[in-house]
């Protein structure tokens, strides 16, 4: 059998890889990637690398062909209507190559969402369904990394994390335990035709984020609400949902999500 796994050099994706070196044998592996440069790593890990760049169709259908598996993350390319092409080309190309089970990288719960990349996911996954390929979504929640811009060093520094004033509730998950769940579906059987909320069990609010803050600071920090507070993250945030949860996840992994705490313990390195 054959794995192959897109966007390979990208953080989710290499993750993604080195989970699946722990439940198959390498030779079981293909890495498809834009820039073969950045694929030394990979190749050292004895995993057979193929390019296959989303804009030049031709090299999707040969990176493809004889693949039985094939895990498509989703671009990474800023406009929307790029992205929206190079993810047509991309199933197109799994249908000519004879992909027999595609499983695409989505976003949680995009129904609910607002913003353009959602319609990207949800036009990406009709696109899979018109295809009739066996089809798994993995719908990614929103990844920790938003929470780096929200001023941690800065809320430890001043003993006050300040936030704008809403009722914010958030699941979201580390790329690591994506990696582990995504590694599960593709290495195992049941998946075929199914949906997956890859999100957390349970979404936290800035109080939370302040007490974990608090414990890793060794000193009190207090959670304020100041409608003053002008970031673009905020507008971001409200149009999206992160307040669904869904035991996928952890029913994938066969273990509780990371904790808030030790998500956040990366940010806080210097
Ligand atoms: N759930 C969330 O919160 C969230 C947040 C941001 C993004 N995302 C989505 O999740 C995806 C994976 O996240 P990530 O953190 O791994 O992103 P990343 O580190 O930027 O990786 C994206 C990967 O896509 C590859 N790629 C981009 N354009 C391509 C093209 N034209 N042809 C072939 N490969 C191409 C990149 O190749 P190179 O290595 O050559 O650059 C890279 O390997 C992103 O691409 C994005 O769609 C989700």
């Amino acid at each position: 059998m054959s794995i192959m796994v897109t966007g390979a050099t990208g953080q989710l994706g290499s993750l993604i890889i080195d989970n699946l070196l722990h439940f198959v044998p390498a030779g079981e592996i293909i890495a498809c990637v834009r820039d073969p440069e950045k694929a030394n790593d990979l190749l050292e890990k004895r995993v057979e690398i193929r390019f296959g760049d989303y804009d030049q169709p031709n090299t999707l259908i040969q990176a493809f062909t004889g693949v039985a598996e094939l895990l498509f993350i989703s671009s990474s390319h800023p406009d929307d209507n790029v992205r929206l092409n190079q993810h047509s080309e991309v199933v197109h190309a799994a249908l000519k190559a004879g992909v027999k089970h595609l499983l695409y990288t989505s976003f949680a719960f995009p129904p609910k969402g607002q913003i353009p990349a959602n319609h990207v996911h949800l036009l990406t996954e009709q696109m899979i369904l018109k295809s009739g390929i066996d089809y798994t979504f993995l719908r990614n929640a929103l990844y920790m990394d938003f929470i780096d811009v929200l001023g941690l060093k800065e809320a430890i520094q001043s003993g006050e994390l300040i936030t704008y004033p809403g009722k914010w509730l958030f699941n979201s998950v580390t790329r690591k335990d994506l990696a582990l769940a995504t590694a599960v579906v593709l290495t195992t059987t049941g998946h075929l035709n199914q949906i997956y909320e890859l999100s957390a069990p349970h979404a936290w609010d800035f109080s939370e984020l302040a007490e974990v803050l608090s414990e890793l600071a060794g000193k009190r920090i207090v959670h304020r609400q100041d409608s003053s507070i002008q970031h673009w993250i905020y507008s971001f945030l409200g149009k999206i949902d992160t307040a669904s949860t869904s035991k996928d996840m952890e029913r994938l992994m066969g273990r509780p999500v990371t904790s808030l705490k030790e998500s956040i313990i990366t940010f806080l390195q210097v």
